[in-house]
């Protein structure tokens, strides 16, 4: 059957747009980004995006708080969970090469409000992920500048720190890399180049220099016993699976493990944003599952390694919670090495900040260009073919966002985020084989359905880890975004408007 046979199923919510469609709409010149990128583009993308917070700042909170010695299980046990996803982003990444991630691929597949909500949750993930690793960043800058005896006003600071209210540093940063954006792709990605051989080659200098000072001790016991946390654990700050079977609440053990897995998931996100930009590479089909499964890997080692070392450096009972492992080398004694790590992980951050910020603004384009966001936003630049309207929109709120906000419950609302999105992703993978299994597929899922049900199984428990009040803002956040569907969206869909004109 050739593909212009295939039924459009046009009604209402349900209705799909087909893959034919959303590549020609990336061909409207009005509305096209330029396709520059490679595999290794986007691999430096992903280990460039990949890398950050999570590492440099979670391993110390998960180790002292929920898992010990034992966080690098839990960084395997959340690799795995982003493995069985990256291996249906795949599949769909190089099936519908076109801007926008899940939101794109489950337009193609399931329906527009499926998409609309997938999008709705990837424009939070993105958004607060960019301001949480913004607050990050900053709190590494302030620590160098402390090294060299600057200090800011303690009101500048952050909402983070004592006497804190704003974050200079976090809202210049996001303002600086809204117009890193706007100026052009190629531009962005020359930097994140830089940046990324920068930020590896720390992340390299904590694994082999930090092996001489292990101490065996220090890993045992490897899987701290179970203890009931502090103030009784009641309440909706404890796992989601946790308050639904009426477990005694506890930190450490085999359940810490996955309590620790779901926070330090953070660490991972960032393979699915290669997928975005699928619409500005060269050859999506070939380089789009090289670029995601190739960064998604090399970062699973470094991490495990990473955690490894550190908590076999210092006492997880000892590990700072703010800058762990530039904090591993002072109590080592080794503050030089320290400084080094602090600096590579402000500069790492940087990129991280980008690639997120660059995530979020192709998201918006692409449900703009559908018409389910205003269309204003999906004009490309004249100049420099970039986005530049939610790019500058977006860029001011989220810098707004990251100097007034804590991070901590931030990163959690991004994790569980991010896991929906992975399940809409495998529902998707299986649906498309059924409705379209004649399309071209560089990169085929193995083992479907089976694989895609693991990875939407993988997926729920790791959010079921998550604390009952994270689930509750997430609803929130879906809420508002049902409203603004059928308040604005569904009346605007280009698809839906083409459906009545060709009634009429
Ligand atoms: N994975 C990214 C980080 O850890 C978002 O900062």
């Amino acid at each position: 059957m050739s593909t212009d046979q295939q039924p459009r199923a046009n009604t209402g919510m349900f209705r799909t747009k087909t893959v034919e469609q959303s590549i020609r709409d990336t061909e409207e010149p009005e509305h096209a980004l330029r396709k520059s990128l490679s595999a290794w583009d986007l691999t430096v993308f992903g280990v460039g995006v990949i890398i950050g917070t999570g590492i440099f700042v979670l391993t110390g909170k998960v180790a002292k708080e929920n898992a010990g010695p034992a966080t690098a299980l839990a960084f395997v046990a959340a690799g795995i969970v982003c493995a069985l996803a990256a291996l249906c982003y795949a599949e769909f990444a190089s099936t519908v090469p076109v801007a926008g991630s899940a939101y794109t691929f489950a337009y193609a597949s399931i329906g527009e409000l499926p998409a609309w909500i997938i999008g709705w949750d990837l424009v939070l993930e993105f958004a607060l992920g960019t301001a949480v690793v913004a607050v990050g960043w900053s709190g590494y800058v302030r620590s160098l500048m402390d090294n060299i005896g600057w200090h800011l006003p303690a009101a500048l600071e952050g909402p983070d720190v004592a006497g804190g209210t704003f974050d200079i540093l976090a809202f210049l940063l996001v303002l600086v890399l809204t117009v890193v954006l706007v100026l052009g792709m190629k531009l962005s990605a020359r930097i994140t180049t830089v940046v990324v051989a920068i930020k590896v080659t720390v992340v390299m200098i904590v694994i082999i220099a930090g092996l001489f000072f292990i101490v065996g001790d220090n890993y045992k016991p490897f899987i701290p016993p179970a203890v009931t946390p502090p103030g009784g654990g009641s309440g909706w700050s404890e796992p989601l699976v946790q308050l639904i079977f009426g477990y005694e609440p506890t930190n450490f053990g085999v359940m810490g493990i996955f309590t620790a897995a779901s926070v330090v998931f953070f660490a991972f996100i960032g393979f699915d944003v290669v997928a975005t930009a699928a619409e500005e590479t060269k050859l999506p089909q070939r380089d789009m599952p090289r670029g995601i499964l190739g960064s998604l890997l090399i970062c699973t080692v470094l991490y495990v390694a990473v955690a490894l070392v550190v908590t076999g450096m210092e006492k997880y009972t000892r590990l700072s919670t703010s800058a762990p492992l530039a904090d591993a080398f002072k109590a080592a004694g080794h503050p030089w090495y320290a400084g080094v790590i602090s600096f590579g992980a402000a500069v790492g951050l940087t990129t991280v900040c980008l690639i997120l910020l660059l995530g979020q603004t192709r998201v918006f384009f692409a449900m703009s260009r559908d018409g389910l966001l205003p269309r204003f936003f999906s004009v490309t630049h004249p100049r420099f073919r970039t986005p530049y309207r939610p790019t500058i929109l977006l860029g001011v709120i989220i810098a707004i966002v990251a100097g007034f906000t804590s991070i901590n419950e931030l990163a959690t609302l991004v994790n569980i985020g991010t896991l929906f999105a992975f399940v809409v992703v495998a529902v998707g993978v299986m649906v498309l084989r059924r409705t379209r299994p004649d399309l071209p597929r560089a990169f085929r899922t193995p083992w479907v359905p089976v694989l895609p049900i693991l990875s939407i199984a993988a997926s729920f428990w790791l959010m079921l880890n998550l604390p009952g009040e994270t689930w509750f803002r997430f609803a929130v956040w879906m809420v508002i975004g049902f409203f603004v569907y059928f308040l604005y969206g569904r009346r605007h869909s280009r698809l839906g408007q083409e459906g009545r004109s060709a009634r009429y």
